[in-house]
């Protein structure tokens, strides 16, 4: 576990717009161990804490969170984009860095008594993470912890998350 995880991550400048420093977490999930020690230092950031599903966001957060719920061996809840689920779902709204977008969960898929750690890839604006917490929690489940491989802390989402009652644990930060 003495990996640096943040000299695996590319940076890709205006992408996808002006302006933007795209934190591209590809050149991380090629690297076998790089990507192995960043699904274990969050699993093992929440053992022992209850957790009894893991919800990862589309697209890029299904990438990390499907490992962590292995390796918690708990179920995994995927949080879509728009029309994407076929079953009966709820959705919620949010904005995002760089746009517009709406976020799904099968109405069905949790309820009270069910404790969900949220995954992502990266928490920016936190607007995404916000939108998800606020989606899961009205199923009645708690939604208490969320882990991101990336933080930009200069935009302010992580403290947004947290002021929602979230703890946050995080492996890299891009100032
Ligand atoms: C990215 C990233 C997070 C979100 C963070 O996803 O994977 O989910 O933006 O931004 P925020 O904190 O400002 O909300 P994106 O919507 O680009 O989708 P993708 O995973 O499908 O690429
Ligand atoms: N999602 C939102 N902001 C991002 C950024 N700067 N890099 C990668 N993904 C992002």
């Amino acid at each position: 576990m003495t990996l640096d995880l943040k000299a695996l991550v590319r940076t890709i400048p205006d992408y996808p717009k002006k302006g933007i420093l795209f934190r591209d977490i590809t050149t991380l999930i090629e690297h076998p161990e790089g990507f192995k020690e960043s699904v274990e230092r969050i699993a093992a950031a929440h053992r022992g804490q209850n957790i009894t599903h893991v919800a990862g966001i589309e697209a890029r957060g299904f990438i990390f969170g499907a490992g962590v719920a292995i390796a918690l061996g708990v179920g995994f809840v995927p949080i879509r984009k728009k029309g994407k689920l076929p079953g009966e779902t709820i959705g919620q709204n949010y904005a995002l860095e760089y746009g517009v977008d709406t976020i799904e969960i099968h109405a069905d898929v949790l309820s009270a008594g069910d404790n969900v750690l949220l995954v992502d890839d990266l928490i920016a604006t936190g607007g995404t993470a916000i939108a998800a917490v606020g989606l899961l929690r009205r199923t009645g489940a708690t939604i208490n912890k969320a882990a991101f491989v990336i933080d930009l802390p200069d935009l302010g989402g992580a403290d947004k998350l947290r002021a929602e009652a979230v703890d946050i644990h995080e492996l890299i930060s891009f100032e």
